[in-house]
Formats: structure tokens, C-alpha cells, sequence
């Protein structure tokens, strides 16, 4: 399968590490978009190396002129995966919010399964606005691999901490069967 993994600016992004390693080895072509956050956090070159793929992290790296990047990437998927999934990533798929690549990715990809990994602290993943922008991405048929309860980087034990990387894949695996 062709999957775009979306990364966001999550403590958790060292977590798609794996997920991505995962995938490449059960054969599958990862194509890793991460948000200028998330890059913060891991850099494109551990993903590059792990997925042998390019990882393409700017709207306007428009390096093959024959290629719209945003619009190629969200063609060629057979299933977007984003993971781990920032509060703020999660209202802008919700709001059709385009103004990014991961974003402009997401909004140009329709029809086919999106799978999206909430990560964050407790009190933003029970923020209604979160919840009220997780709601209308169920509503549109996203598929969402519910956070678990753990003790958060912030210091706090609660809701919101990224699902196990196994449960992760179990749900994309259901969908690559
Ligand atoms: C140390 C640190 C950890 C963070 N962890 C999270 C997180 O787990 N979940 C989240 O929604 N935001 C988290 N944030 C805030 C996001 O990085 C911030 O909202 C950012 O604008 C997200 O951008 P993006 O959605 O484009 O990746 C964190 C910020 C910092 C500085």
C-alpha cells in the first residue's frame, strides 16, 4: 500500500518512528509529510532513512516541476495515517484549514480511509473544541485510534497520551487486508 504518514508537533513523534519503520518493513511505501512542529520534534532525516522515501515537510518545495507535491501526494495514497495528531492539526482537518503541506495533503485526498492518532495533554483532548473537532472528523467517516489514559510528558496522568504503536497498526492493517 502507498500510505502518507502525516507527523505532527507532538511529544509523541518519536513514537511514529517506529510506526514507520513498521509499515516499511511489512512492505509497504511510507511517505512521511510532517508539519514544520513535528520537525521540531524528530527530524526528516530519521524518517527518510527508515522509509527510504523522501519526507516532504514545505508547501512550496516544489522541486519537480512536473509534480504538484500536495496534490501528487494525496492522489498516489491508498491511506492517510496521521500520527501522533496535534489538537491543532485535528481542528484544522475538521475547519478545512489548507495552509500547509500536511493540511493541503489532507484536504486534497477525498474518498479514501483516513486514519487520524490523537496525541496531547488531557485537558486539550477534553477541550470541547477538541472534542467538538474530532466529532465532525467521525461524522466524515475519519477513523480515530482513541488516545489512552498514561502518565503525559507534561507531568499529569490522564487522557490523551498517543495509542500503543501496536494498536496503531492492527487499525491500518485492517485496512491494508
Ligand atoms: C514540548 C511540546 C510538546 C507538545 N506536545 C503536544 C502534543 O502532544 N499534542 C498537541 O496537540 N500539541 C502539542 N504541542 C503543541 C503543538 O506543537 C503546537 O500546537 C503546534 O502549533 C502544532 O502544530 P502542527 O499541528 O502544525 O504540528 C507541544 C508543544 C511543545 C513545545
Amino acid at each position: 500500500m502507498n500510505i502518507v504518514l502525516g507527523v505532527t508537533g507532538s511529544i509523541a513523534c518519536y513514537k511514529a518512528c517506529d510506526l514507520a519503520n513498521s509499515l516499511t518493513k511489512k512492505g509497504h511505501s511510507v511517505h512521511v509529510v510532517m508539519t514544520e512542529a513535528g520537525a521540531k520534534f524528530v527530524t526528516p532525516l530519521t524518517f527518510m532513512t527508515l522509509t527510504k522515501n523522501k519526507v516532504a515537510t514545505d508547501l512550496f518545495d516544489e522541486s519537480e516541476p512536473e509534480r504538484v507535491e500536495h496534490i501528487s501526494l494525496a492522489t498516489e495514497a491508498d491511506l492517510l495515517v496521521v500520527c501522533p495528531a496535534t489538537a491543532n492539526f485535528i481542528a484544522k482537518a475538521a475547519h478545512g484549514i489548507a495552509d500547509d503541506l500536511l493540511t493541503s495533503v489532507y484536504l486534497a485526498y477525498i474518498n479514501k480511509p483516513v486514519i487520524v492518532c490523537p496525541a496531547m495533554n488531557t485537558n486539550m483532548y477534553e477541550n470541547q473544541a477538541t472534542q467538538e473537532n474530532l466529532r465532525i472528523l467521525k461524522d466524515r467517516g475519519v477513523t480515530i485510534v482513541e488516545p489512552k489514559v498514561d502518565h503525559l510528558a507534561c507531568g499529569t496522568t490522564g487522557k490523551g497520551a498517543l495509542a500503543d504503536i501496536d494498536t496503531v497498526l492492527n487499525c491500518i492493517e485492517s485496512f491494508t487486508a
